[in-house]
């Protein structure tokens, strides 16, 4: 079979972009996005795309229409294709057998009756989302359970590696491509034809085939190895705090070992995005599951080390403010998970700010991307401790950081955005309230020139002095 019509279901951070990069190095393919939301598929066939994402629009422009489509028809869609994609979303379960750790599969399960009920001829299937270990074990028993006369299926695990921010950079340049197969002759085919697509504009020697549970573990299994990095120096930036090192020294010197390597030892008020945690709790629940329980501890103590930084960071902001924030305004900078990405799953900003409201704050949040609207969900759900109204009446979403700042007690930055480096930070110490504070949760901002300016400053994983002058060895925190 050559390919020429592929289907994705599911019109997400991974389905949107990966399939727009396909339609953009494979032209001669016919790409269709499907999803249940009308609402989203009518964005992604708007001038503003549901998701913010460098050099998307270019290639969604550059397509749509063409061979890229954004569709609801999903019976269609399903029909006419020769490989689909399954590209739904994979969240923890909230209840029920697992709750809090395990991945709940019934988008998966949704997406493999749906193909089960409109297919009229074989398919390929891709797990692309990131499903716990033997996942496409279920699609297949629900595919191979209700298979026509005349329609055959081959599942393959092909898991995305993207990062948000630079979702497309990540897929045209991808450092590897991983697809698992069943060890047959029709699976290995099946395997080759997927290798065909990426072979467009991937190098052969970067798209590693192993067997399906293989590609699916590895999947969490880079994850955890990513997160635990970001715990590891997380951990480190404590010690740093106190007794007077530097954790970007640190990182510094151990990241020259080649074996080591300086990527991903970015001390921060911890990981966020919608993939970590979920991915690791996944991953424990899979070695209890097979009573690994020293495993399952290990990579727990990952995901307990990232909360620990969330609450460090949350306890110095209150602490620092002579352990009261009872009606003073704080200046939230940043709400996204991280810097280029309007996505706020699990960002740590999201903890700081519960935390603060609940100890009586007023809170003035900035962020470049994220939408007003989104700001207020991710504050007055799922799990708050006030009512929604106090919540709404304690928050007010500015369009630019300085209208944010104005007559702040103190600003906390909680996202990496570039924009807030080249701030006017005099300007911003006239307008707050003082003593002016500054928590810097990202280590990005130039903190010798905010002391100097007059700023009381505190960050992550290394001690400041008031003076200006980074403190010697032994002495203490600033309050
Ligand atoms: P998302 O929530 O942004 O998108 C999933 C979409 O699937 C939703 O729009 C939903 O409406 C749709 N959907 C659910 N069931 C459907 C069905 N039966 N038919 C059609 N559409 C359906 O999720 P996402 O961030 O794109 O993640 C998708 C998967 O990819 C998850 O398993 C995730 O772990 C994995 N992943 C995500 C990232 C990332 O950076 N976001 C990176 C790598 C892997
Ligand atoms: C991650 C993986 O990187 C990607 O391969 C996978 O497909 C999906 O999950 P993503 O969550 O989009 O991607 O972003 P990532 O760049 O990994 O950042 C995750 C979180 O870790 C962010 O909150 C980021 O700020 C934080 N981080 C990252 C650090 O705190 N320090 C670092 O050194 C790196």
């Amino acid at each position: 079979m050559v390919i020429e019509k592929i289907c994705c279901l599911g019109a997400g951070y991974v389905g949107g972009p990966t399939c727009s990069v396909i339609a953009l190095k494979c032209p001669n393919i016919k790409v269709t996005v499907c999803d249940k939301s009308t609402e989203r598929i009518n964005q992604w066939n708007s001038d503003k795309l549901p998701i913010y994402e460098p050099g998307l629009d270019e290639v969604v422009k550059q397509c749509r229409g063409k061979n890229l489509f954004f569709s609801t028809d999903i019976a269609k869609s399903i029909q006419e294709a020769d490989l689909i994609f399954i590209s739904v979303n994979t969240p923890t379960k909230t209840f029920g057998n697992g709750k809090g750790r395990a991945a709940d599969l019934k988008y998966i399960e949704g997406a493999a009756r749906m193909i089960a009920d409109l297919a009229t001829s074989n398919k390929i299937v891709v797990e692309k989302s990131t499903v716990p270990v033997k996942a496409a074990e279920i699609i297949m028993k629900i595919l191979r359970a209700n298979t026509k006369p005349g329609v055959e299926y081959q599942i393959l695990s092909n898991p995305e590696f993207l990062a948000e921010g630079t979702a497309i950079v990540d897929l045209v340049e991808a450092d590897r491509v991983l697809i698992g197969g069943e060890d047959t002759p029709e699976g290995q085919r099946a395997v080759q034809e997927l290798c065909w697509v990426y072979e467009h504009w991937i190098p052969a020697k970067n798209i590693l085939t192993t067997n399906t549970w293989s590609s699916e573990l590895s999947k969490l299994a880079a994850n955890a190895f990513l997160a635990q990095r970001i715990s590891s120096i997380n951990s480190l930036s404590a010690v740093c705090e106190a007794t007077g090192a530097d954790v970007s020294e640190v990182a510094r010197a151990v990241g020259r070992d080649s074996r080591i390597g300086p990527k991903f030892l970015e001390a921060s008020i911890g990981f966020g995005g919608s993939c970590f945690q979920k991915d690791i709790l996944n991953l424990i629940y899979l070695c209890e599951c097979l009573n690994l329980s020293e495993v399952a501890a290990y990579w727990q103590q990952v995901v307990n080390l990232n909360d620990y930084q969330k609450t460090r960071f949350t306890r110095k902001v209150i602490e620092s403010l002579f352990n009261t924030v009872t009606d003073k305004k704080i200046a939230i900078l940043g709400f996204s998970f991280k810097k280029n990405t309007g996505d706020t799953r699990e960002s740590p900003a999201i903890y700081v700010c519960k935390t603060l409201l609940d100890e009586g704050a007023k809170l003035h949040i900035y962020d470049p991307k994220v939408e007003t609207d989104q700001i207020y969900y991710e504050l007055t759900t799922p799990y708050v401790t006030n009512e929604p109204e106090i919540v709404r009446k304690n928050i007010e979403i500015h369009n630019t950081a300085y209208s944010a700042v104005s007559g702040a007690h103190a600003l906390v930055l909680c996202t990496e955005w570039d924009e807030f480096k080249e701030l006017d930070f005099k300007k911003i110490y006239e307008v707050m309230m003082k003593p002016a504070y500054i928590f810097d949760g990202r280590k990005i901002l130039d903190h010798e020139q905010l002391i100097n300016i007059g700023f009381h400053v505190q960050t992550i994983g290394k001690r400041l002095s008031r003076t200006g002058s980074i403190r010697a060895q032994g002495s203490q925190t600033l309050p």
